[in-house]
């Protein structure tokens, strides 16, 4: 049998802390966590003292030319308020890896950080934010120190495309989460994105858990299913000048709230796709459904890339997919996004 030598992407929540709050993030939430930190394997918090350190991250990264790898998106927690991050992502590219930063959008305010992000050539930056609506946005994203907020982020966006000039990279884009309380951001933010000069817009739907406490104001249900099609439909056929995730995402996001889980057939986690947090677990997907069935989840401490990713066969089926997997398909698919041409 010949090895195969497919790529592998990379997500990687590089680093726990935050300068946001998002009561709905997959870290859970400082209140809760000073409360009581969670103690079930594979759960992640701001708060958590584990994180790899510097010296451990690059003697990984080191080991990353001639692997598998061939795109690591970066987030975390917020990776962008960590000084060694342009060191770490330096490296990445030295090794002839391409760099997705995955960010809040508050620290591209700083002139110097957005200058790095270029000169390092940074392949795409993709931001998030959940509505054009600034009181929206601020409620459920709020800022730790109580001052910063929608306009930052806006601002930061603006000032990355503006750094940018004609330059074809960073490509950059918008995130937003989709909940039942804001379900017109799959167009609203898709003219947030065009206006402010964006490449890419991906809609993703929230992913909490079922003991979650907002889990009944925010989880998208399956009355949702009718008006979120429309939506997707309308923004599909919108010829607004900002790229789409492929076209069976809309598809793969209302099976994924009519479904509690479901089944996908060929699978990439694990085969073409690794998720490692921030203490250096490596799984083979950010589901949680997944890391929940994981009996012991690998290490990139210590661990050369070329081992970790070794041929790894044809990808698998897995009865696990849900909501939380739905975000997978755009990252995999995050060609469409870095392309001159026009994907069709
Ligand atoms: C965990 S954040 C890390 C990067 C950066 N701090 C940011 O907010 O973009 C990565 C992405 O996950 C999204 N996210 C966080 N919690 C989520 C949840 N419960 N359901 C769906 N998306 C979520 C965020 O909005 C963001 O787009
Ligand atoms: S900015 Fe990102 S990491 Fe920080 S709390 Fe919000 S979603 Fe979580």
């Amino acid at each position: 049998m010949t090895a195969d030598l497919s790529p592998v992407t990379l997500l990687w929540a590089l680093r726990s802390p935050c300068n946001l709050g998002c009561r709905y993030c997959y870290f859970g939430t400082i209140e809760e966590h000073r409360e009581a930190m969670p103690q079930q394997s594979g759960a992640m918090s701001h708060l958590a003292r584990t994180d790899l350190d510097l010296t451990a991250i690059t003697a990984f990264v080191h080991t990353l030319p001639g692997s598998r790898v061939k795109r690591i998106f970066i987030a975390g927690g917020e990776p962008l308020i960590w000084p060694p991050v342009m060191e770490v992502i330096a490296a990445i590219k030295a090794a002839d890896v391409q760099v997705v930063l995955c960010t809040n959008g508050i620290p591209l305010n700083r002139p110097e950080l957005v200058d790095r992000i270029i000169t390092l050539g940074v392949d795409a930056v993709s931001v998030s934010v959940d509505s054009p609506d600034a009181r929206y946005n601020d409620t459920w994203r709020p800022a730790r120190n109580g001052k910063h907020g929608h306009q930052d982020v806006i601002g930061g966006i603006q000032a990355l495309i503006a750094a940018r000039g004609s330059r074809p990279s960073p490509k950059v884009g918008l995130y937003s989460v989709i909940t039942r309380l804001n379900i017109d951001v799959i167009r609203a933010g898709a003219v947030l994105a065009s206006e402010l000069g964006c490449d890419y817009f991906v809609p993703q739907p929230i992913a909490l858990d079922r003991g979650h406490a907002l889990h009944t104001q925010l989880s998208l249900t399956g009355g949702d299913a009718d008006p979120m099609s429309e939506a997707f439909t309308q923004l599909y056929h919108s010829g607004m000048p900002v790229r789409l995730p492929d076209p069976s995402y809309p598809g793969k996001v209302v099976d994924s709230i009519t479904h509690e889980s479901g089944f996908v057939s060929g699978c990439f986690g694990g085969t073409n796709l690794f998720f490692i947090q921030p203490d250096g677990s490596l799984y083979d997907c950010p589901s949680s459904l997944k890391i929940t069935a994981t009996a012991t989840a690998r290490t990139i401490r210590d661990a050369d890339a070329h081992t970790l990713f070794a041929a790894a066969g044809p990808c698998t089926d897995c009865a696990l997919f849900s909501r939380d997997c739905v975000n997978m398909w755009p990252l995999m698919g995050f060609d469409r996004f870095l392309t001159e041409q026009v994907p069709t």
